[in-house]
């Protein structure tokens, strides 16, 4: 049984004048690791930034780099990404045609290889390459912005993946990620969640390090 609970604050609605010290707030706030969002404008209608400012925050924080790939073809950027010193990289199943090459080429540069599906892709649709993920990222919102609302049918799904992962004897990690707040993660978590991305609720608040104080507190059912 994978039991890990780990809080992963999205940067997308960080301050980018001031990103080293944002960081730092949710470092001493208790952060696991730090999930940032890259978006070409092509698979999601929204563009954020690349491996450049990824290598820019590794030479700022120790915290593991949760690398979430919006993109179309996301096969012709992993090397950068590597390279930049991601820790995590996830590329989204409806992005990619030869899916179980991409997951393969990953692992094998030593990063843990994450597969991200959309609200509408069912889990059925992950079937054959579960047994090779480290990693499985839950949409809950449409991806392309931060703040939005949480689909709650999204929970479902988080049940049926977690179930199967039981089943099967996998291990990889459940990350959900969109719309996550202080009044729907504790479901979340009970549906099987591993890695919780928070975006809004964090960076939105004026007090960075109590809110991700707060969130790491809700998910390890310590209040
Ligand atoms: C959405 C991104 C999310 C986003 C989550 O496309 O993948 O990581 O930042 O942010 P909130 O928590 O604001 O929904
Ligand atoms: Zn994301």
């Amino acid at each position: 049984m994978v039991t890990k609970k780990l809080l992963a604050p999205s940067i997308l609605s960080a301050d980018f004048s001031n990103l080293s010290q944002q960081i730092r707030l949710v470092e001493i706030g208790g952060a696991d690791l730090i999930h940032c969002d890259i978006m070409d404008g092509r698979f999601v209608p929204n563009l954020t930034f690349g491996p450049m400012v990824i290598s820019s925050i590794r030479n700022i924080t120790n915290l593991p780099i949760d690398a979430h790939l919006m993109v179309e073809n996301p096969e012709n950027l992993i090397d950068s990404f590597i390279e930049a010193g991601v820790n995590y990289l996830t590329v989204h199943q409806e992005a990619v045609v030869h899916l179980h090459r991409t997951v393969d080429y990953i692992k094998s540069k030593g990063v843990k290889a994450g597969v991200s599906i959309n609200p509408a892709t069912p889990i059925h649709f992950l079937n054959e390459i579960l047994e090779f993920v480290d990693l499985v990222l839950i949409m809950s919102v449409n991806p392309g912005f931060g703040g939005q609302k949480f689909i709650h049918s999204s929970l479902r799904k988080i049940k049926e993946l977690s179930k199967i992962r039981e089943e099967m004897g996998y291990n990889f990690l459940i990350e959900v990620d969109g719309g996550l707040t202080k009044d729907n993660i504790k479901d979340v978590s009970n549906a099987g969640c591993n890695i919780f991305v928070v975006g809004w609720s964090i960076f939105g608040n004026d007090n960075k390090t109590a809110a991700t104080t707060e969130f790491k507190n809700l998910i390890n059912n310590n209040n």
